[in-house]
């Protein structure tokens, strides 16, 4: 394996760089009841008012980004207030950062951008809900309809940068793709330090932990996080569409495998194709997998949203693998099962 996919980051920078943003708030972490049972949700249903986790990602890759290119070429080292500052916002206004998404990666590639003073192209496939492109748009980046699946859209996002010379800005990685994905990743790593500093105070930690994958990048930090930094560990489970098994397909394969599959009505975890670091990253971190139907995935959405966070079935998924583990997992003393809730209703 090639040093290009070790996972090492640096989530104390991340944190940081987020404290320093004025729409940064903590994310909470309820405590519910499901037939008399505690769980805890850590609902991101909120996120710096983009309304999924991923607005910890895109943008902090773009800042990231911008800052190294401009400490390469200045020798200065910019503070997260010195960004806004028009000498940076001019540098930053000739850089285009391209993606493809499924929704939410793109929302945060969008609003990264416009906050730093760059722009966004992004690529989505038919299948992507049609108010996402709207709410793109809000954030004044360009929006191209590609393909008929989310391969398709991230094909043609892949071309289009290098076609025009534009930052590819992935949320996936692949052979000879890593870094900037990486800085994704690291954003997310806040949500698990997050939660570690939020168990701490309730000096209670969960016995299992569900985590919904696309191509694989939040299981991934949260794995990384959980097992690094977390003083009592959880058993880990990851949650595909049963349409789009990638990171399972490649742990019984033992390498990076794609799927095929039909459309999953959990589209934005419907990722044939995993991130090669993400996968490699949970093979460290002995995860078990599991997969849902769409009918699973609807119901449990529809659970959570009654009980009181609004979701949909790509955001709940870990919730509903939770609902139908839960007559086993519940035979361990002491469970307490967390999950997180990824988006709000879109
Ligand atoms: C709401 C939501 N949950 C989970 C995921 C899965 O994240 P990843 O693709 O990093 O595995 C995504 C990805 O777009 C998402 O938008």
């Amino acid at each position: 394996m090639s040093t290009a996919m070790n996972f090492q980051p640096d989530f104390s920078r991340a944190l940081s760089y987020f404290q320093a943003q004025p729409n940064y708030a903590v994310s909470p972490l309820h405590e519910m009841q499901l037939d008399g049972q505690t769980l805890l949700v850590k609902d991101e249903t909120q996120r710096m008012g983009l309304g999924a986790f991923k607005a910890l990602g895109g943008p902090y890759a773009i800042a990231r980004y911008i800052a190294d290119e401009w400490q390469q070429q200045h020798g200065e080292v910019l503070t997260p207030e010195r960004m806004q500052d028009e000498d940076v916002k001019t540098f930053a206004s000739a850089m285009t950062f391209v993606c493809a998404s499924a929704g939410n990666h793109g929302l945060g590639v969008a609003r990264g951008a416009r906050d730093v003073g760059a722009k966004a192209r992004i690529f989505l496939a038919h299948t992507v809900p049609q108010g996402f492109g709207a709410r793109l748009e809000s954030f004044g980046a360009e929006v191209v309809w590609a393909g008929d699946n989310y391969s398709q859209s991230v094909e043609a996002a892949v071309q289009n940068a290098a076609d025009t010379g534009a930052t590819l800005l992935a949320d996936g990685t692949w052979e000879g793709y890593t870094e900037l994905p990486k800085l994704v990743m690291e954003g997310y790593t806040v949500i698990g330090e997050e939660m570690r500093a939020q168990l701490s105070v309730k000096g209670q930690w969960p016995t299992h932990v569900y985590l919904q994958a696309g191509v694989g990048g939040l299981a991934c930090a949260m794995a990384y996080m959980i097992r690094h930094n977390w003083p009592v560990q959880p058993e880990i489970t990851v949650v595909e569409p049963d349409a789009a098994e990638c990171l399972q397909a490649s742990h019984r394969a033992g390498q990076p495998t794609d799927v095929e599959g039909p459309d999953s009505n959990m589209g934005r975890l419907d990722c044939k194709e995993p991130s090669h670091v993400a996968w490699h990253t949970l093979e460290q971190c002995d995860v078990s997998y599991v997969t849902l139907t769409d009918a699973q995935a609807a119901a449990g959405a529809e659970q959570m949203t009654e009980m009181g966070v609004a979701t949909t079935p790509s955001g709940g998924a870990g919730f509903t693998a939770l609902t139908l583990a839960m007559a086993e997992a519940s035979k361990t003393a002491g469970f307490l099962p967390l999950v997180i809730i990824s988006e709000g209703q879109v």
